[in-house]
């Protein structure tokens, strides 16, 4: 097997499951991590045994990847994949891609011109329901994809926005609910329904007074094909209850999974629960598969760690797109409309007014 050279940067919490994965996975040889933190830095390049580096600029140029996986927090997505496109090294990113359009659009760019790829992490495409789902729409099997609906009824506490002094900020965190914990589900919807002709949308802070961005966020959507879509993401359940995504079809028939039950984990932190399952399953003819399709995704959810599991699976996925000179299952224009979403969202409270798709960046 031929591995590639791969470093790291944001020994945080996430982190923690990257440097696992590519410390693991026989397409990786995992030679660098870089932290601002020193003492961050040192304890994964300890643990790992590998070097160590505060500056992304003196990894590239020391350790020289042939990929980095950027788990900083997202305003600072941009300046590591820059450098590292400037360096020829291909770029795998966690979600959102960037806080704004304009940092998407540099590193998507950057990327282009480098000849290097970029991905996005949303490692829930990797989930056996979800892409149970995704298989049985492109074969047709709910007639046109005609009604999209993501739900997120989650919780956050205030440990959880003092646990880093960069969240719940506008300026360094970009934005809550929407920027934060709704992104997998925002790619899932765009996965399923196709490409996004208008959004409106409109936000609140509605139980978390010590944070200044929103924590619910709700949106009304027209699709390029005809149909419609829901969005109400919300962190001020407590406790959690769930996060659905459901496409109903032209012939009646639909589907559906429950990808977090109670509350969305919190990486470094808490772990995924409950198993991933299809909560709705009316295609015609396959009604009674329900029951055993959550039969099998409970059996293999007691066999791997779920929470590890798919985020493997996906920088598997990039390291191998590398290798075989192919897209990786998501890419940075992937990552880009999913920003493009919030951005709307966020847009349309602003103006009071539907969002046009795609959303100039400069607006
Ligand atoms: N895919 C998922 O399920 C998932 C889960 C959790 C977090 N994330 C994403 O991962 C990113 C990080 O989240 P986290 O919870 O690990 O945050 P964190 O605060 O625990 O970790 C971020 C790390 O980045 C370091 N850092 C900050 N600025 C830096 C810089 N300029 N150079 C080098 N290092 C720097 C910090 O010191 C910290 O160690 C966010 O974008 C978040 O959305 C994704």
């Amino acid at each position: 097997m031929i591995s590639l050279r791969t470093a790291l940067v944001g020994c945080g919490k996430v982190g923690q499951i990257h440097a696992a994965a590519l410390a693991s996975l026989p397409e990786s040889q995992l030679v660098a991590v870089c932290d601002q933190s020193d003492d961050r830095a040192a304890g994964f390049a300890a643990r790992f045994q590998v070097q160590a580096f505060t500056d992304i600029h003196a990894l590239l140029r020391d350790a020289r990847p042939q990929a980095l996986l950027i788990g900083t927090p997202h305003p600072l997505h941009v300046a590591p994949a820059l450098a590292a496109a400037a360096a020829g090294v291909h770029v795998l990113v966690e979600k959102p891609l960037a806080a704004t359009l304009a940092d998407c659009d540099a590193m998507i760019a950057a990327t282009h011109r480098a000849g290097v790829r970029l991905g996005v992490i949303s490692q829930r495409r990797f989930y056996e329901p979800v892409r149970r789902m995704k298989e049985a729409i492109d074969a047709g099997k709910i007639g046109r994809p005609i009604l999209g609906v993501f739900e997120m009824f989650s919780w956050r506490d205030r440990a959880y926005y003092q646990s880093d002094p960069w969240r719940g900020r506008w300026d360094t965190e970009g934005g809550g609910v929407l920027v934060n914990q709704s992104p997998h589900m925002l790619d899932l919807l765009q996965w399923f329904m196709g490409d996004i002709e208008e959004i409106t949308g409109t936000w609140g802070n509605l139980n978390h007074p010590y944070i200044e961005v929103e924590d619910t966020a709700l949106a009304m959507l027209r699709f390029k094909n005809g149909g419609l879509g829901s969005v109400v993401a919300s962190l001020s359940q407590k406790p959690g209850l769930w996060t659905r995504v459901h496409v109903h079809g032209s012939n009646g028939a639909s589907v559906g999974v429950e990808t977090d039950r109670g509350a969305t984990f919190v990486a470094g932190v808490s772990d995924i629960a409950e198993p991933p399952l299809n909560d709705v399953w009316s295609i015609p003819g396959e009604e009674h598969r329900l029951a055993d399709l959550q039969t099998e995704d409970r059996a293999r959810f007691r066999q791997i760690n779920a929470t590890t599991h798919y985020h493997a699976l996906q920088i598997q996925d990039f390291l191998r797109a590398i290798l075989e000179d192919r897209p990786p299952l998501v890419t940075g224009e992937d990552g880009r409309a999913v920003v493009a979403m919030f951005t709307a969202i966020y847009r349309s409270q602003r103006e009071r007014r539907p969002i046009q798709f795609p959303p100039l960046s400069a607006e």
